[in-house]
């Protein structure tokens, strides 16, 4: 009996196990750990886009579009990493279509930028977010998306060369990041996301 019953609860481990961990290592997520990894995740990715936002409009306005690139390429990463700090969390923006080569998916990312790219596709909305378990080095961590959307705005240096995008400003582009990769883009397309890892430590 306790031998049939040593058996039977390892089949169970056994099955959990292979239902637990899907292909390319990623893993099933409790709802109530995900419900906690949103929270997290979107509060984090507000405070990131809010103040870009805000400041790349203000730049606009103020300095115009080519000194705005230089406060992209400068000024982008440092408040990243302090909103990232605050939170206890590391934020990344990522898309299949980069301008800045450090911004390039891993797989994981692909795997995200995919999930929401054929909502585009088919016209429909995307979901508000995705949510991810994985092993990232030899640890488990959390990763919550969120899905960007182009803005007219945006046009001014990701829309299309001579229409959108005036010349001086694509050469300041151009001189920068040569291997550019982020124009052509029209109001309301999928231009990336925001990537939220977050160690399981945080969420507790
Ligand atoms: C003034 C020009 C300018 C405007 C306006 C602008 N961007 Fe960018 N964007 C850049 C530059 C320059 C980079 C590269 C920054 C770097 O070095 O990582 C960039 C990078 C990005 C990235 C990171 C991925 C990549 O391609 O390297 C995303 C995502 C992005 N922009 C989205 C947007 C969205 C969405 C808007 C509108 C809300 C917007 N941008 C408006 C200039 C601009």
């Amino acid at each position: 009996m306790r031998r049939l019953y040593a058996v039977v609860s390892l089949g169970i481990f056994v099955g959990g196990a292979a239902l637990l961990l899907t292909a390319g290592g990623k893993e099933e997520i409790a709802p109530e750990v995900e419900k906690k990894v949103v929270n997290l995740g979107h509060r984090a990715t507000m405070a990131l886009l809010q103040k870009l936002l805000g400041e790349v409009t203000t730049s606009l306005e103020e300095k115009g579009p080519v000194a705005t690139i230089e406060y992209c390429s400068k000024r982008a990463y440092p408040l990243t990493d302090s909103i990232s700090e605050a939170f206890g969390v590391r934020i990344k923006r990522t898309t299949f279509k980069y301008r800045n080569p450090k911004n390039k998916p891993d797989k994981y990312e692909e795997e995200a930028l995919r999930y929401f790219e054929r909502f585009f596709k088919e016209g429909k909305n995307p979901p508000k977010y995705y949510v991810q378990k994985v092993k990232v080095g030899d640890r488990l961590v959390y990763r919550y998306y969120f899905p960007l959307k182009v803005l007219k705005l945006c046009l001014t240096c990701h829309g299309t060369p001579g229409k959108d995008i005036k010349p001086e400003v694509y050469e300041a582009i151009k001189r920068r990041y040569p291997e550019d990769r982020a124009t052509g883009y029209k109001e309301g397309d999928f231009r990336g996301v925001v990537r939220v890892e977050i160690p399981p430590e945080v969420l507790k």
